[in-house]
């Protein structure tokens, strides 16, 4: 496949390892493909074990430097990052449409989202500081220090393949920690040109490392080494537990962003052309494969049909087609498994008594689906239960708030809920009520860099984004100071 860029140097088939480029002709290496098309986008290395302790150890020996450099230069190449990502933005989702399928508009968009965090945590990076806490006797004091917690690893996901990179590596970049990067195998050109970019923007070799390939030889070796002190992981709940029990033997801190069942809940009160702008922007965003889509739509028996009726001429007006062509706002999932996960979910729901309410347009062959909403959806249900990860919006009903609580509650998992209502009251207790990281009143957006992001239960531990994002990327020591003479 030929991709159109303005900087071909972008698009580079290759691993960075202690600033050397190891490109993927001639070895063992992956074909990328394009989930719109089949055609491939390219090869990348498939890192081994022994490449995987390489960048390791280029890392470490980045770290004296590194961490000894003031806050403010490392800030100052975040902020030249930040701007090349920018000046790219075009070619990056290009490059982001080619191997995700996203429409354009919306890859661009997450190439605007992930810059939020490049510039955030070089900002962030200057706020961190000791602090001097009161002490039991006159000749002590205790200064708690905050230092950069060592080599971070960040094992990241394809359906954001900009935003959860910078995400990761930006505040552990700002904290003083050099990085080692393992992209998805699905999407790993975006992060090879983000990466391209950060070596222009002048980051010193061994500083950020990039491992391309199939994950088990590179994960096993990221979490068996004593080397690599934190790991930051965004993926399923089954390989996020797999990564922490290959962790425990090194003791290694850890940020799991896991799955989610996220419930959105239409309370009789809500404004109900807000909850239908909502629902689609948290539902249909990049095509439904986000662990923060709304799984399961609760909606109270009385304003049921009213709401169905508004959000079906929504999902009407979807169109499913390549990323490329205008028009399209739903692109291809991301593989014929992503296709069966989707297809098994709706045949389920039908066979219980789930009614087809609503499609929208364009193609429903290869890896495209055609959004779809279906009503009545009860609990015994597949799709009330796991993340579909697709564009099907399946609505439930309930009767009083006591019932809409418990139904959000009725799953392992807690990313994110969203619900809508315009009594006060309602939004305290319902807010306090649900089990989540994070809970959206009146609004279908949650992902922002100043605000923390993560889950409770088994949508895993530790939040990025904000302040909290880059406190996962250090640790605290308490200087003790004794026989000081007033
Ligand atoms: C995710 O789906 O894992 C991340 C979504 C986001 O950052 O909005």
């Amino acid at each position: 496949m030929t991709l159109l860029l303005d900087d071909p140097g972008l698009l580079r088939q290759a691993a960075l390892i202690d600033g050397a480029w190891i490109p993927a002709t001639g070895r063992a290496s992956v074909t990328v493909t394009d989930p719109a098309t089949g055609a491939a986008v390219g090869d990348i290395p498939d890192c081994s074990a022994a490449e995987t302790e390489a960048a390791i150890a280029a890392a470490e020996a980045a770290w004296p430097e590194w961490r000894a450099r003031t806050a403010n230069e490392r800030g100052a190449l975040l902020e030249r990052w930040h701007a090349l990502v920018l000046e790219n933005l075009d070619d990056l989702a290009r490059i982001m449409t080619a191997e995700q399928g996203k429409p354009l508009a919306e890859a661009q968009g997450e190439i605007r989202y992930a810059a939020t965090f490049i510039k955030w945590f070089a900002e962030e990076g200057r706020r961190v500081g000791a602090r001097n806490i009161a002490s039991p006797e006159r000749d002590r004091r205790i200064i708690i220090l905050q230092e950069p917690v060592g080599v971070s690893a960040a094992i990241t996901p394809w359906n954001f393949p900009a935003a959860m990179i910078t995400r990761k590596c930006a505040p552990a970049l700002a904290a003083g920690c050099p990085v080692i990067i393992k992209p998805s195998e699905l999407t790993p050109f975006t992060a090879i040109a983000l990466v391209e970019l950060a070596v222009r923007a002048g980051f010193p070799k061994g500083t950020i490392n990039l491992l391309t390939g199939r994950p088990q030889a590179i994960g096993a070796a990221i979490t068996a080494s004593p080397v690599v002190r934190k790991l930051s992981f965004t993926g399923s709940t089954r390989i996020g537990a797999l990564l922490f029990r290959q962790s425990a033997d090194t003791i290694k801190r850890l940020s799991l962003e896991l799955g989610g069942n996220a419930p959105l809940i239409v309370f009789d009160d809500a404004d109900l052309d807000l909850a239908v702008r909502a629902t689609m922007a948290s539902k249909f965003r990049n095509a439904g494969q986000t662990c923060v889509c709304a799984n399961r739509i609760l909606v109270q028996s009385s304003v049921y049909d009213e709401f169905a009726a508004r959000l079906g001429q929504a999902v009407a007006a979807l169109h499913s087609a390549p990323g490329t062509e205008d028009g399209a706002t739903i692109g291809p999932l991301i593989n014929a498994a992503a296709v069966d996960k989707v297809a098994a979910h709706v045949d389920d729901a039908l066979a219980k008594g789930a009614k087809a309410l609503a499609a929208g347009s364009g193609r429903r062959d290869g890896n495209f689906v055609r959004p779809l909403l279906l009503g009545d959806a009860t609990p015994d249900m597949r799709l009330a239960e796991e993340e579909t990860f697709g564009p099907v919006a399946p609505l439930f009903r309930f009767g009083d708030e006591a019932e809409a609580i418990a139904m959000a509650n009725a799953t392992p998992y807690g990313l994110a809920s969203y619900f809508y209502t315009r009594d006060l009251a309602r939004s305290f207790r319902v807010a306090e009520r649900l089990e989540a990281g994070m809970v959206a009143l009146n609004t279908g957006s949650i992902a922002m860099e100043m605000a923390p992001f993560g889950g409770v239960k088994q949508s895993g531990i530790g939040r990025e984004g904000g302040e909290a994002g880059i406190a996962e990327y250090l640790e605290t020591k308490a200087f003790h100071i004794g026989g000081l003479e007033f």
